[in-house]
């Protein structure tokens, strides 16, 4: 496989992510509770759109049809997100973590335009390059804005009183269990005793 094959995977990839997201944004922006934090996915959703398109130039440029590749990296980080949105939490801790779901579609993002300018820069690809790094810098500038927003809202949910916790949904009992068989089979030489 030539190193054009892997960028152009590595890009639908990324197409079918950014799509997504355009089906989730929607959905953060309307759970969100802090209006900074509604207006910044409101705004990046309209941005993520722009980035669709771009990416459409990109493999015109290549002459590649742009899907393809479903994104389950993307699918399974949206889903945490899906997550943070049915917390009982009230206010900014139900914000903070959405903070944490947002920041997390946005690194996701930032890795994938990286590694895939690093191949478009390999195959002196340049135009490709100067598309890829205008929805780079796009989803850093994203990052920087929820971290920023996120500083009031962490505040806030500091000094909420802690809330008497519901019985576990079926879904977070499953969770648990799979995150005790990670530890399990993560090595043999990081077993804990059970407390
Ligand atoms: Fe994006
Ligand atoms: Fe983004």
């Amino acid at each position: 496989m030539a190193l054009q094959d892997v960028l152009v995977d590595e890009l639908r990839d990324m197409y079918s992510a950014e799509n997504q997201l355009v089906k989730a944004l929607p959905k953060l922006a309307k759970g969100a509770k802090d209006k900074a934090l509604k207006q910044l996915f409101t705004d990046h959703l309209e941005e993520t759109k722009g980035q669709v398109l771009r990416l459409r130039t990109v493999f015109e440029h290549l002459g590649e049809k742009p899907t393809g590749e479903h994104c389950n990296g993307m699918e399974g980080v949206i889903e945490e997100g899906a997550d943070a949105l049915e917390k009982d939490e009230e206010g900014p801790s139900f914000d903070a973590g959405i903070v944490g779901a947002a920041l997390r579609t946005e690194h996701y993002e930032i890795a994938g335009y990286q590694a895939a300018i690093a191949m478009a820069e390999t195959l002196g690809l340049d135009e490709v390059v100067q598309l890829l790094e205008e929805n780079l810098s796009e989803e850093e500038a994203a990052a920087e804005k929820i971290t920023a927003a996120a500083k009031p809202i962490l505040k806030a949910s500091a000094e909420q009183p802690a809330e008497k916790k519901g019985p576990k949904s079926a879904k977070e009992k499953y969770s648990a269990k799979k995150s005790v068989e990670d530890e399990k089979k993560a090595s043999p030489d990081l077993r804990r005793k059970s407390a």
